[in-house]
């Protein structure tokens, strides 16, 4: 049988010029695999937390504590398990750290080391890591890109309050003309606020930089930056925010610093349904905080069925904070970051948790990001219908659409899901 022969780790830098933690998984047959954790801005408080070593270095983020951990305590661990027995890798995994939240080896550590032994039993079975997740299905299809035009929030020095203006192609009927649509659209925007005076670089995850007076300004420049591309709002391509609520507000009282207002639960989901009714949106994530579930079920009724209410820090990819917002009628889509689980078999019981309760998936990257793009074969090979890395700006980025690229090509056909499977398209 072939086992894990070796597990070794390595402080490498992420998009923001953090430390991070990579982790290769060398095989007795020769074979290996590589991963890399990302790391967020935004975090929900349910997330596997990152072990950080604190101190004077690079602002107490370094990561020599998780580092040693992978070739430590979890080389040790592993050796001589079966890498295609992924849940009982990420089970030995868990039981060595102890903690509910990772803390003690860390989060970043484990989905770094998680992600690794996907790569190196696919790379033994001499596949492709999402031809090895999704077996002999038949009816794999490339995601629907989700792509930030706007970057704000905690990604943008607060610039605006709310995180991701992005659109998707919803009128594209394949992954290379998705892609084609939003580079349109994203140089549109690009030239748009160059015009007006506003281009100021781009923030975190490469979308422009919100240099807008007011929340909903950003929104009117992604319609114009749509139709400036030549595209019908709404009908080709639509509007997909984060509110990433959390991050300014608890106890049901958010402070909308951009536009000086601060606001209960009922008047933000006011004035988000308010928006949903002007501008032609199809998916908002976390439009209320990960504290504020009645509000939540409220706005998610409030706004129907054909819009895709997504949950962030609200459900932090655990199948169990998904299991009770489904009970609680919150929220219809799980937005699905390995990260916030901190192994693979946890992100997958969270999708198979979310296609239980009939909602909708999207697999996520992080705002720290680096040149790895498991997260697009989890997507392609869990088949999971939209995927989110982000602007289409900044190689970090980049690598996941291109990854895309190639494994439609692999594919032989990079066909999207159909219209009709999304909540908009009927
Ligand atoms: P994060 O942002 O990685 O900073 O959490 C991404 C998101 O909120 O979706
Ligand atoms: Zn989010």
């Amino acid at each position: 049988m072939t086992e894990i022969a070796n597990v070794r780790g390595r402080r490498v830098w992420d998009s923001r010029g953090r430390p991070t933690v990579e982790a290769e998984v060398q095989l007795s047959d020769g074979t290996m695999g590589r991963a890399i954790a990302p790391a967020g801005a935004s975090t929900g408080s349910g997330e596997a937390q990152d072990k950080r070593d604190g101190g004077d270095a690079f602002g107490g983020l370094d990561v020599q504590d998780a580092v040693a951990s992978v070739n430590g305590e979890i080389s040790g661990a592993l050796r001589g398990c079966d890498p295609r027995d992924q849940a009982a890798a990420d089970r030995l995994m868990i039981d060595l750290d102890g903690t509910p939240d990772k803390g003690r080896l860390g989060g970043n550590a484990l989905v770094a080391t998680s992600m690794a032994v996907a790569h190196a039993a696919a790379a033994s079975a001499g596949l492709p890591l999402w031809k090895y997740l999704g077996g002999d299905r038949t009816d794999i299809a490339l995601p629907l890109p989700e792509v930030q035009i706007f970057g704000g929030g905690a990604h943008a020095g607060r610039r605006v309050d709310i995180q991701d203006f992005m659109v998707i192609a919803t009128g594209a009927e394949t992954y290379t003309q998705a892609l084609d649509w939003t580079a349109e659209v994203y140089r549109a925007a690009g030239v748009l606020m160059q015009d007006a005076g506003l281009m100021q670089g781009v923030a975190d995850e490469g979308g422009f930089w919100p240099a807008f007076d007011t929340n909903e300004l950003a929104l009117d420049y992604l319609v114009r930056a749509i139709e400036r591309a030549g595209f019908t709002p709404g009908d080709e391509m639509a509007i997909s925010l984060d509110i990433a609520a959390t991050d300014f507000g608890s106890g049901g009282r958010y402070r909308l610093a951009t536009d000086a207002r601060d606001v209960d639960s009922d008047a933000l989901s006011e004035m988000l349904l308010g928006w949903l009714d002007r501008y032609p949106i199809v998916a908002i994530e976390d439009p209320l905080g990960e504290d504020d579930p009645a509000a939540m079920a409220r706005f998610t009724a409030a706004a129907g069925p054909n819009v895709e209410i997504v949950a962030d820090d609200f459900i932090c990819t655990s199948a169990h904070l998904i299991e009770a917002a489904h009970a609680g009628n919150a929220c219809n889509t799980a937005l699905i970051k390995p990260n916030q689980a901190g192994t693979l078999t946890e992100a997958k019981a969270a999708l198979d948790a979310a296609r239980v309760s009939g909602w909708d998936a999207i697999v996520s990257a992080r705002s720290g990001e680096t040149e790895d793009v498991t997260i697009v074969h989890l997507a392609v090979g869990w088949g999971v219908k939209q995927l989110k890395v982000g602007s289409f700006a900044r190689s970090e980025r980049m690598a996941k659409w291109n990854e895309g690229l190639r494994i439609g090509e692999a594919l032989g056909d990079d066909r999207l899901p159909p219209r009709q499977s999304f909540p908009w398209g009927d």
